[in-house]
């Protein structure tokens, strides 16, 4: 037996066929190892008689707390830690796919020095139940792939995860989005030492997923959103070097149909709009047209190379589209880094 207080949340919506076993196991890991265990159901008003099942267990150390005005499995995850008020908080699906067996042994790495500690497919003694089409196994793969810029986890992507209510209250500037809150907890809480502790994770029984396109269209912002966190520098300038593609794409094409200086206006202003967005999304706003006006300026330095390159390729080469591509790109080499420099410490400023 554990002494510890340990809460743990469940993220539902529609699993109300699932609950019962879950609050079972739940309940066999309470009696023989965590006494001090706390269950806290977040759901998202699934209006699927959860509300009723849980009335009906009547067990002082079942909460649930429904959510009228919210939704979404990360914001739903941290409501869940806010109100927690154990030491150690795990947090786990409630389809089934985590066992809870593996609960006590994710307390024993915290007590023993861990930080954070995550139930994990992917290390030694860990599987995945058959019947996961490839198709998602490849979707976990790329996205596990995704972040690995920010942590060495294996199974970063894992809904399964546990850690100190203290190093939860320390997180800085969480910004919840998608289901990825794992790895928004490692990063903003700067969990260093995280231990896998291997799970079988089985395939969902009852119910559906509901991880869909839009949750993973969702997971893409978010790992810019921590890119842009750890590593402002890199992204800003990786973000103008492909707006700078972008543009040279833009120019080409606007050269076949309208005179040079127009083509070269017209690039120059699809950059602005990007790079102002995506670029320099962190720039403080003076008016958009001072932004435009400096930006342009310190442009029209490298447009006149690209001026001068490309007029002296229409003539000599007489293809429009090569032009194009020898100018724009030759005055982009030329320019990226003065430009990049310049803009971002005399236009867009922090
Ligand atoms: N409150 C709330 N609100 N809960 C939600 C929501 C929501 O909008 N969406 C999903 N949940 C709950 C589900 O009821 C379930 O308990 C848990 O979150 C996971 O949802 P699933 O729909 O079963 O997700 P999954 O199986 O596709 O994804 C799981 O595995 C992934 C790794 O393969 C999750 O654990 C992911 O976090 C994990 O990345
Ligand atoms: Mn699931």
């Amino acid at each position: 037996m554990k002494q510890e207080t340990v809460t743990i949340i469940l993220p539902t919506y529609e699993e109300v066929d699932s609950l019962p076993f879950l609050i079972a196991a739940v309940a066999e890991i309470k009696k023989q190892d965590l006494p001090n265990l706390q269950l806290i159901i977040v759901d998202d008003n699934s209006d699927d008689g959860t509300e009723a099942l849980i009335a009906e267990t009547n067990s002082p150390w079942i909460r649930l707390i429904v959510r009228h005005h919210e939704k979404g499995l990360s914001t739903a995850v941290v409501r869940g830690l806010e109100e927690g008020e154990s030491e150690f908080c795990i947090v786990k699906d409630a389809d089934g796919s985590h066992p809870a067996s593996a609960i006590p042994h994710m307390i024993d790495a915290l007590t023993n020095g861990a930080d954070f500690t995550v139930g994990s497919r992917y290390v030694q003694g860990g599987s995945t139940e058959d019947g996961w089409g490839v198709l998602r196994w490849i979707n976990s793969k790329i996205a596990t792939l995704m972040a690995r810029p920010f942590t060495t986890v294996k199974d970063s992507m894992s809904g399964f995860l546990g850690l100190r209510r203290d190093t939860f209250l320390s997180a800085y500037n969480l910004d919840p989005v998608g289901y990825k809150i794992g790895l928004e907890l490692i990063v903003k809480c700067g969990c260093k030492n995280v231990v896998e502790v291997p799970i079988h994770f089985r395939t969902r029984q009852l119910g559906e997923s509901k991880l869909t396109l839009k949750v993973q269209w969702e997971y893409l912002q978010h790992v810019i959103r921590l890119l842009r966190y750890t590593h402002p520098k890199l992204v800003s300038f990786f973000t103008f070097a492909a707006v700078g593609v972008s543009g040279l794409g833009v120019y080409i094409l606007a050269l076949m149909v309208m005179p040079l200086i127009v083509s070269i206006w017209t690039a120059i202003t699809w950059n602005f709009f990007w790079d102002r967005k995506y670029a320099f999304w962190y720039a403080r706003s003076t008016t958009i047209f001072s932004q435009y006006l400096g930006f342009v300026l310190i442009c029209s330095v490298g447009a006149v190379a690209n001026y001068f390159i490309t007029s002296w390729f229409v003539e000599n080469a007489h293809s429009i589209p090569l032009a194009g591509f020898v100018g724009g790109l030759s005055a982009s080499v030329i320019g990226i880094a003065f430009n990049f420099v310049f803009n971002k410490v005399l236009v867009f400023r922090k």
